[in-house]
């Protein structure tokens, strides 16, 4: 059921675009009426991600996205509509008129019940005798202590284990399956998707059971066995102990490869540690971690895969403005292992004296050369000095620049002027993009969603240029002798006629009300469109004309074709052939 109008238009006033992005993205500069910061839904080293106070919308000139307060929550939020709704609601102490049932929320709800009473059976089933082997595994790897801070379980060596004490509990066999627990067998049956593992649930913030990961004891394969993505678990958007990492007071998280990487560490007194599930480390997660800390201290296992997988993290983390340091555990596989041998105060050593990533990085450049010839102190210097020179303080610069001149064996001063040359080139380009996108026409491009394209960019062109004028100025073109259906954008037409319906029935247009009635690409598309003001007001009556008249001459053409196609046709099969059975 949808939500009531003016309950929306309520929410959407006490729910600032600007203030609500303001706890998400740190927006950095103004241009015309746009506030800039970096885009939280991609990956970027400029700011390309825009929100404009006057009409309520964000738009990320890099990657499409869009749409206006709404939008924005259920994005970066991972929510459903109702419930970005009842979020925004509870933020600014607004009650929620009584929407009926809700299926989705039910559903969703009815999930994370069905995962905590797994939860809770796995650890039972941990603690009963039945789960000794269980035990043993957990003694055996010195983390029994964490057994109930983690909630850790086990899932028994049988077939129906938990998919009977569920269905006991009410939770139908479709129930079990779709939260990822269960598996259709052959003969309309259900299996136990997890068994003969240690189980560890994956709690979010919030302290809701999302899903599971289950390690194999001892070894074989697959090591970890990760619940699927769900109604409410997307592994990508989720890290494993953050639930704990975020109250600790290091002010940092250390982010470790295996579960039992992370509860060790936490059993060590790092109480900060939280991994990826499964998946290498996604740009979401960044984004997560950045909403707790500003410092990452990277733990994950010294062999080769770990080291690549540090640099690609370095890589992500680096946009979002986060300190970040490298851990290398000299003699060991990974921290649990260092921690077993050498104690937490070793640890603890290895952590304070960490370089941070610029210093990682520099030896891991001056790795890839052989210093000792000219050419390779060339190279050297020219990646020393990329490095460098994307660093923001010019006190760092200064530092590292003199460890890195040393090594490449050149003057100071050399080194500094190729850092100089080098961020002189970047400062340009990063002018130059910018003016690119302020000047670009109003849009020519083909839309973020594939669903959504454009047949015909000429006519679409016009078209986006009429939905930015009727929803800029709507007190002038609320009355256009247009109408949808002489788009050639099904997509634009759907919104034009929506935007002039509801300004002719006195109406608002404001994207909070529009919501329910367009996806979500829709409505990017639309935050897309109104994001431009590049036709000044003076200007908007002739554009406006000039839109409408290139609008008609593209239907006319596309007529025209229409008719001599038919013609074409109609020629075919006269003279049969072409045809089918011709
Ligand atoms: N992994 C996974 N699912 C998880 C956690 C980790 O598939 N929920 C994968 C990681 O992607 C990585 C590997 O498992 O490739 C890391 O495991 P490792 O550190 O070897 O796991 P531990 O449990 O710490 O194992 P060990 O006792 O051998 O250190
Ligand atoms: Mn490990």
């Amino acid at each position: 059921m949808p939500f009531p109008e003016s309950f929306l238009e309520e929410l959407a006033a006490r729910n600032d675009i600007v203030d609500v992005v303001s706890g998400y993205v740190h927006l950095t500069r103004r241009s015309g009426s746009n506030q800039f910061g970096l885009c939280p839904f991609h990956s970027e080293k400029t700011p390309s991600f825009s929100v404009n106070p006057e009409r309520q919308i964000y738009h990320c000139f890099g990657c499409g996205k869009g749409g206006g307060v709404i939008n924005f929550i259920m994005e970066i939020e991972n929510l459903s509509y109702p419930d970005a709704v009842q979020f925004l609601a509870r933020r600014v102490g607004l009650e929620v008129p009584d929407d009926g049932h809700d299926e989705n929320r039910g559903r969703r709800a009815r999930m994370l019940e069905l995962n905590r009473d797994a939860a809770r059976f796995f650890h039972q089933q941990l603690v009963a005798p039945a789960g000794r082997a269980g035990q043993e595994y957990v003694a055996r790897r010195g983390i029994v202590s964490m057994v109930k801070p983690f909630g850790l379980g086990f899932a028994p060596d049988a077939w129906n284990a938990l998919t009977d004490a569920m269905t006991a509990k009410g939770y139908s066999r479709r129930e079990l399956i779709d939260a990822g627990l269960a598996r259709a067998g052959k003969n309309g049956g259900i299996y136990d998707y997890f068994r003969n593992r240690l189980m560890f649930p994956v709690i979010d913030v919030r302290g809701s059971v999302i899903g599971f990961s289950g390690r194999i004891l001892g070894d074989g394969e697959p090591k970890y066995l990760n619940s699927p993505d769900t109604l409410v678990y997307s592994k990508s958007r989720s890290l494993f102990a953050l639930n704990l990492a975020k109250k600790s007071k290091s002010g940092y998280i250390l982010l470790a490869e295996g579960n039992i990487d992370v509860v060790s560490l936490h059993q060590a007194g790092f109480d900060s540690a939280v991994a990826s599930l499964g998946t290498s480390l996604t740009a979401d997660q960044t984004r997560l971690l950045a909403r707790y800390t500003n410092e990452i201290v990277i733990a994950y296992d010294s062999d080769a895969a770990g080291k690549k997988a540090a640099q690609r993290a370095i890589t992500l983390l680096q946009p979002l403005d986060m300190k970040v340091r490298v851990l290398q555990v000299p003699g060991a596989k990974d921290p649990d292992e260092f921690i077993q041998s050498n104690g937490s105060q070793a640890f603890r050593e290895l952590i304070e004296r960490s370089g941070n990533q610029i210093e990682y990085r520099l030896e891991q450049a001056a790795s890839e050369y052989d210093l000792t010839t000219v050419e390779g102190r060339g190279g050297y210097l020219k990646d020393a000095a990329k490095l460098i020179a994307s660093l923001p303080s010019s006190i760092d610069r200064e530092l590292y620049g003199m460890r890195a001149a040393e090594k490449a064996g050149v003057s100071q001063g050399a080194f500094e002027g190729e850092v100089a040359r080098i961020r002189k080139r970047n400062a340009s380009n990063a002018h130059k993009q910018q003016t690119r996108d302020a000047t670009a026409p109003l849009k020519a491009a083909q839309p973020q969603s594939r669903e959504l394209r454009y047949d015909n960019v000429r006519s679409a062109v016009a078209e986006e240029g009429v939905i930015n004028l009727l929803y800029r100025f709507p007190e002038r073109f609320g009355d256009l002798p247009l109408s949808g259906g002489d788009f050639s954008s099904p997509a634009l037409g759907k919104l034009f006629d929506a935007l002039t319906e509801r300004l002719r029935a006195g109406r608002g247009i404001s994207l909070a009300v529009l919501g329910e009635a367009f996806s979500p690409e829709e409505l990017s598309l639309l935050a897309n469109i109104i994001a431009h003001d590049e036709i000044p007001p003076t200007a908007a009556g002739d554009a406006m004309s000039d839109y409408i008249r290139k609008i008609q001459d593209e239907k006319e053409k596309a007529a025209g074709q229409d008719d001599l196609r038919g013609y074409a046709e109609r020629l075919k099969q006269k003279k049969g052939y072409g045809g089918k059975d011709g």
